[in-house]
């Protein structure tokens, strides 16, 4: 049988021609700072969001952890959506290894809004109140969909927690997919905010490996502290290769992504069992949601016996990610093999 794996896009295989590239890349010591593929690497993806400097590190969840603790000190507060990748799928590592409290909000489709950030800043000079420091955004906005966050959105919320002493910090992840479904590049997405963490393991298609970019002075922090939570990297070249790839050559890709995502949330539009919103289909994200039972687990246990695999997010919904090892023509095979199953 067939199997289609649109559970995520963090299941891609490296290309052929990536694996070449990885082969073949110079490596030195990244520890020592003489790593030449990993310091192209961190040149170029500096240069694409528009900031000074960045640090390759293991993961996007790193990329957030040694961004907070980068930005943070222990008893200090965050404000983040409580959808938030940080908040819903990193274990509080922000308060475990930065001593940072999180202040949740909501906001409609994981949109903060500047009021609710206004209506619970505080006193910093009232000695009970913890030191408020850091907005953490995340874009594309994962949980809900893989929406992208709203350009005048972030500028307003970044301009605010400017005037008001905070920094911010973009969980960029997939930073690529919202420039590409914006038409902005991701330099003008990311000019309002310190620092973004971006990943090249999900869309892009590499094996390993995100990036914090930020001023010199912030990067120079945050590669101790990547060192710190024991991110530090021998011979990276090799990972840092991938990524390099990635970058040159599957971010404009990424438009197959959004157009086979939204082409199979219409070809399921009839499904019964499922709930399916084409016109929410923003990037490569799909969201469905349950019309009734079976709830969302058993659903994804029986797409999975028909070769189809997704994932539920919680009882009431289920998550269908596109990427590059998944063309139209595997998206029409996973329709025509989950129409039965839905209906
Ligand atoms: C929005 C977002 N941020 C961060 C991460 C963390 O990335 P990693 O799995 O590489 O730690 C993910 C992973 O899927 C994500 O979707």
């Amino acid at each position: 049988m067939r199997v289609i794996d649109l559970r995520s896009d963090t299941v891609t295989r490296p290309t052929p021609a990536m694996r070449r590239a990885m082969a073949e890349a110079e490596v030195g010591d990244d520890v020592w700072g003489d790593d030449p593929t990993v310091i192209e690497l961190e040149a170029e993806v500096a240069r694409m969001l528009g900031k000074e400097a960045a640090v390759y590190v293991p993961s996007g969840a790193m990329g957030n952890l040694v961004s907070v603790r980068s930005h943070t000190r222990p008893g200090d507060e965050l404000f983040i959506h409580e959808l938030a990748h940080i908040v819903v799928h990193e274990q509080a590592g922000a308060a475990v290894l930065a001593g940072v409290q999180t202040r949740m909000l909501q906001g409609a489709g994981g949109v903060l809004e500047v009021g609710e950030i206004a209506s619970r800043l505080r006193d910093p000079s009232d000695v009970h109140h913890a030191r408020q420091s850091l907005l953490c955004l995340e874009n594309t906005i994962g949980e809900l969909g893989g929406r992208v966050l709203p350009q005048e959105r972030l500028a307003e919320l970044a301009g605010f927690a400017h005037e008001n002493g905070l920094r911010v910090h973009m969980d960029g992840a997939r930073v690529w997919n919202a420039a590409v479904a914006s038409g902005r590049t991701p330099a003008e997405i990311a000019a309002p905010v310190d620092s973004a963490s971006v990943c090249f393991s999900k869309g892009l298609g590499a094996p390993v490996g995100s990036a914090v970019v930020g001023s010199a002075d912030f990067i120079a922090v945050a590669r101790r502290n990547r060192k710190l939570f024991g991110g530090g990297m021998r011979q990276a070249g090799i990972i840092a290769a991938g990524a390099l790839h990635a970058l040159r050559h599957h971010v404009e890709r990424l438009a197959d992504d959004h157009r086979n995502a939204r082409r199979l949330a219409d070809g399921l539009r009839a499904a019964r069992l499922l709930r399916f919103d084409p016109e929410a289909v923003e990037t490569n994200i799909v969201i469905a949601k349950t019309t009734g039972s079976p709830a969302a687990p058993e659903i994804v246990e029986k797409l999975a016996e028909a070769g189809v695999l997704c994932a539920s997010l919680d009882d009431r919904t289920v998550r269908f990610v596109t990427h590059l090892d998944v063309d139209s023509e595997a998206v029409d095979a996973a329709i025509s093999a989950a129409e039965p199953v839905l209906s």
